[in-house]
């Protein structure tokens, strides 16, 4: 698409109407609104009902130790079973649960159904024989192989939270989150490929378990065939372990509030919180939205998410969504770019998919690539396409529309979060209109408003707060070990109103926008990062002094890391070697993905006289905009110095 096409269309479309085909055969009619409206938890109730219960609930809601919600209470269920065994029981053995693509061209794998549940019934069998019982924790820290999958679900078969570290985060990132959650086994890999070379993971667990002295298990899967240091009486290899047991696993029901994971993510403090997921309502609120939003035909779809599995994206629509309700998906190793541009058209090609749902991130680099590159590739098996994990750009939707979508598809502008554990606002394909730049509004039994500074909503055409009114299936419980900091983080800015920490304003129709976070989270080509987080890294440096860290706008990542540090008088001048060396410090104490764009050393910050960080300035530097007022700082003449030094700064490496 040429930019003259790209332009005209962005002045010329500003509102999509569903395709009279699809609104025909829509799992979801307008009607669900009202029907919602009228009843949520009548709404929900019938969701569950999609699901195989071995207990029926009692009450579809208990809410009077609110924020402390229970959904399904009294219900009774298995995870794994829900997303496994009742589709081979139905006689759908023979489906492919999952299209594994490796990263090395050709390297690919199909797993049915009745071969997941062989598989995870191995699995759930070799963490029983680990010792592993109901309730205790189990880390996976692995690339996107199927075993992956397989051993999430086998801890959910025997009721182990598991708690799955992104493959890109260091062992620093993997010491926190076991010690944090007491895991005491750690499912891992050797490596995976990545970029076209082998990448490893299991050095990362070896230094990481250094500092964790209680686990006493590590389960290693063979992906690469890479040399491996090996503990004995600690280490097993999966195939050893795995392989020798029984494809026959009775699973237990559990209570529909048994906890099912613990996925940490960034706040706004230092700390990674330890978001808590359990069994009956994220399933419910997982499976509903997948079908609803993504109109799924499960005989006929072939979905994928292009995430990793390290992401909440990954939890809720690469396992278990998709799998509670049958469907089959693609999961992809590797990167888009191994070993050429165009590695995911080839796939969605070859593997006939028909929904793709991925991060605007991703699309702005194809958009960066150019049109030619998709346009080689068959990509008519495409129906619907979705967007999730940061605004989308009204170019890059447009563009995501006709180069991806051929102009035909849908475009799902997702919006949800790690806590949210479900989708909330998105237009529903076959009933919704889509605008460039919108999620549009929220899902039917969920309730979003704006609101002021004061939790007034704003009216169409005003912009606030996004906050969610009422409890949903597949919310947050509450923060693993800190009932108190989830009360407080989430509940406590507007009382009785779950507070997302995103910006967001009505158009002049109501419908929903987005505008980014708020606080002191980032995100960075879809990854959420904290500023507090990182600074504490730099700090944790022997030659800083002091930090402070501010996303700037990045046209392809959304938000880049900028960080400005002081040294201390021993580091020297702070020259380039001084700016790489903190930057790989970074990487190793959170990953890769949090190594700060820019580093510039200052002489000084900027402070307000209570002595808080004026970020506001911060930006308007790495932005490279004149800097705003200035009247607040206790020092005015500190951003003058730190302007002369913009000049000098090293950039990146
Ligand atoms: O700021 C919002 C942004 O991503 C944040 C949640 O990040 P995380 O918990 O990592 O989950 C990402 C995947 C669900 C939100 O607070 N965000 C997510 N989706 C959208 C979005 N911002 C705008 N539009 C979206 N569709």
């Amino acid at each position: 698409m040429s930019q003259e096409t790209l332009s005209n269309l962005l002045h010329e479309r500003r509102r999509f109407e569903p395709p009279a085909g699809l609104a025909s055969r829509a799992n979801v009619t307008a009607d669900a609104y009202a029907e919602a409206e009228r009843d949520p938890l009548a709404f929900w109730e019938k969701a569950a009902e999609r699901l195989s219960w071995d207990t029926r609930w009692e009450r579809v809601l208990d809410w009077d130790d609110a924020p402390f919600a229970k959904w399904f209470v009294g219900g009774r269920l298995n995870a794994a079973y829900n997303c496994v065994d009742r589709h081979v029981e139905a006689g759908r053995g023979d489906k492919v649960a999952y299209h594994w693509v490796g990263e090395p061209p050709g390297d690919t794998r199909d797993i049915t159904y009745a071969e997941l549940k062989d598989e995870v019934c191995r699995a759930a069998n070799a963490l029983v024989e680990l010792g592993v019982k109901t309730g205790d924790r189990v880390a996976i820290y692995m690339p996107m192989i199927p075993e992956t999958v397989i051993a999430m679900l086998a801890c959910a078969r025997i009721g182990a939270p598991h708690t799955v570290v992104f493959g890109g985060f260091s062992s620093q990132a993997l010491v926190d989150r076991i010690h944090d959650c007491d895991a005491r086994v750690v499912i891992t890999a050797d490596g995976g490929y990545r970029r076209g070379a082998p990448s490893a993971l299991k050095p990362a667990v070896d230094a990481a378990l250094r500092h964790c002295p209680d686990v006493r298990s590590v389960l290693v899967a063979k992906r690469t065939g890479q040399d491996v240091d090996w503990t004995e009486g600690r280490d097993v290899w999966w195939d050893d372990l795995v392989g020798r047991q029984s494809t026959e696993h009775t699973p237990e029901a559990f209570d529909a509030e048994h906890p099912l994971y613990v996925m940490y993510t960034s706040g706004t403090t230092g700390r990674p919180k330890g978001i808590l997921h359990t069994t009956g309502g994220y399933l419910v609120g997982t499976s509903w939205t997948h079908w609803a939003v993504f109109d799924l035909k499960a005989d006929e779809d072939v979905f994928w998410t292009a995430a990793d599995i390290g992401w909440v994206t990954g939890h809720s629509y690469i396992v278990y969504g998709p799998l509670a309700n049958g469907a089959t998906s693609v999961m992809y190793e590797g990167t888009p770019d191994t070993p050429h541009k165009g590695r995911w058209w080839e796939i969605i090609q070859e593997q006939k998919v028909t929904i793709l749902y991925c991060a605007p991130t991703a699309i702005r680099t194809f958009m960066k690539w150019g049109t030619d590159i998709p346009a080689t590739f068959d990509l008519s098996s495409l129906r619907l396409i979705g967007s999730v994990g940061e605004p989308i750009n009204p170019e890059a939707y447009i563009w995501y529309r006709e180069a991806i979508g051929g102009g035909r598809c849908p475009v799902v502008d997702t919006w949800w979060q790690t806590e949210t554990g479900q989708i909330m606002i998105s237009p529903l394909p076959g009933v919704t209109a889509g605008k460039p730049g919108s999620a549009m509004k929220a899902l039917p039994g969920v309730s979003a408003l704006v609101v002021d500074e004061e939790g007034e909503p704003v009216g169409p055409g005003s912009g606030g707060y996004l906050v969610l009114t009422d409890p949903w299936p597949a919310m947050l419980r509450t923060i693993w070990g800190d009932d108190e900091r989830y009360r407080e983080t989430y509940w406590s800015r507007f009382p009785g109103r779950y507070f997302a920490g995103d910006g967001a304003k009505l158009d002049e129709d109501g419908d929903v926008w987005l505008l980014g976070r708020v606080d002191d989270v980032m995100n960075v080509a879809g990854h959420r990062l904290s500023t507090t987080e990182i600074e504490s890294a730099l700090v944790s440096h022997p030659k800083v002094a002091e930090a402070a860290v501010v996303g700037a706008n990045d046209p392809e990542t959304g938000q880049a890391v900028n960080a400005f540090v002081i040294l201390r008088e021993s580091a020297g001048d702070g020259g380039p070697d001084v700016v790489k060396e903190l930057r790989d410090h970074v990487a190793k104490e959170i990953g890769p993905i949090a190594k700060p764009r820019a580093i510039m050393v200052v002489p000084e910050l900027p402070k307000t006289r209570s002595g808080k960080i004026m970020r506001r300035l911060l930006r308007d530097v790495a932005e490279h905009r004149e800097v705003g007022d200035v009247t607040t700082l206790a020092d005015s003449s500190v951003m003058d110095l730190i302007k002369e030094k913009e000049g000098q700064a090293p950039a990146e490496d």
